[in-house]
């Protein structure tokens, strides 16, 4: 589904802007999982698709011993990201460059498992990203994704309207699991009810236990999020991404989305 960004800025705007380190739902519980699912070992090449921060590549390649390359549309972005790496000691081992996930700029057949953590469903082809997964790792690799996934059944219209809010397009389980076979994706395993808990959609933060959506940034933080808003989209943005964040929660609190985690081979 395309999305027309009418209720700008998103949910997934604001977190971006905010700059805060890890950016989806089960936090690094969820990020720790996806290592075990991936067995990474020592040597493996990691390709870390929509990789934020380079939160989580950093992560795979202090804990793995792993060699990661991190994606990201946004030149922002992948430059965090490289002065993250820099600041760990790693740039050696952890590299990050600008790409759109639906045109992943590599080979075939170039990586042993290819992650991307809760941005499949951000740009318009959320297949095509799938695909671009699938065809860039090699055979016998993995695939994970993490994306949110509904829990209940929705109108259409509410779940375009819900989209539109979030800046991100949540599907069905069976959707996901249709899409990743689509990609050519085999022996697909997924967690879904554990992830999905609405404490999951507020532990996104990697040192800083979260009881309540309302912490899950600081007040400075919040500030100062709340003025690059400002800055970027007027009064009426902060409106905007007051709404849209009330939304996302309540619908969130009422059990109507959840978070899974997917894995398949090649
Ligand atoms: C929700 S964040 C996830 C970041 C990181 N994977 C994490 O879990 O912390 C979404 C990321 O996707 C990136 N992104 C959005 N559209 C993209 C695209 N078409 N290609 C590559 N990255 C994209 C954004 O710039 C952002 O860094």
């Amino acid at each position: 589904m395309k999305r027309k960004g009418i209720y700008k800025p998103t949910v997934e705007d604001a977190i971006e802007i905010g700059g805060i380190e890890t950016l989806h739902p089960g936090g690094f519980a969820l990020t720790q999982r996806t290592a075990e699912l991936a067995e990474l070992k020592k040597g493996l090449k990691i390709l870390d698709v929509s990789s934020g921060r380079g939160t989580q590549s950093i992560f795979y390649s202090k804990e793995f011993n792993v060699e990661v390359t991190g994606v990201d549309i946004s030149e922002e972005m992948v430059k965090t990201a490289s002065l993250n790496a820099e600041k760990a000691g790693l740039n050696s081992k952890v590299k990050f460059q600008i790409g759109d996930s639906q045109f992943l700029p590599f080979d075939n057949n170039v990586f042993d498992v290819v992650i991307n953590e809760c941005a499949v469903g951000i740009p318009d082809d959320s297949q095509k990203v799938l695909n671009e997964m699938v065809r860039v790792v090699k055979q016998g690799g993995k695939i994970l994704i993490h994306e949110s996934t509904w829990r209940k059944n929705l109108s259409a219209e509410e779940k375009e309207e819900f989209s539109e809010r979030y800046g991100t397009t949540p599907l069905e389980l069976t959707e996901w699991l249709d899409m990743l076979e689509k990609a050519g994706a085999k022996k697909i395993i997924y967690e879904f009810e554990q992830w999905s808990e609405p404490e999951m959609f507020w532990k996104i933060r990697k040192d800083r236990e979260v009881k309540h959506w309302f912490f899950i940034m600081s007040i400075t933080e919040k500030l100062k999020t709340m003025k690059r808003i400002f800055t970027k989209y007027g009064i009426r943005g902060i409106f905007t991404i007051l709404k849209n964040e009330r939304i996302f929660f309540r619908t969130v609190l009422q059990g109507k989305l959840g978070y899974a985690l997917f894995k398949g081979e090649k």
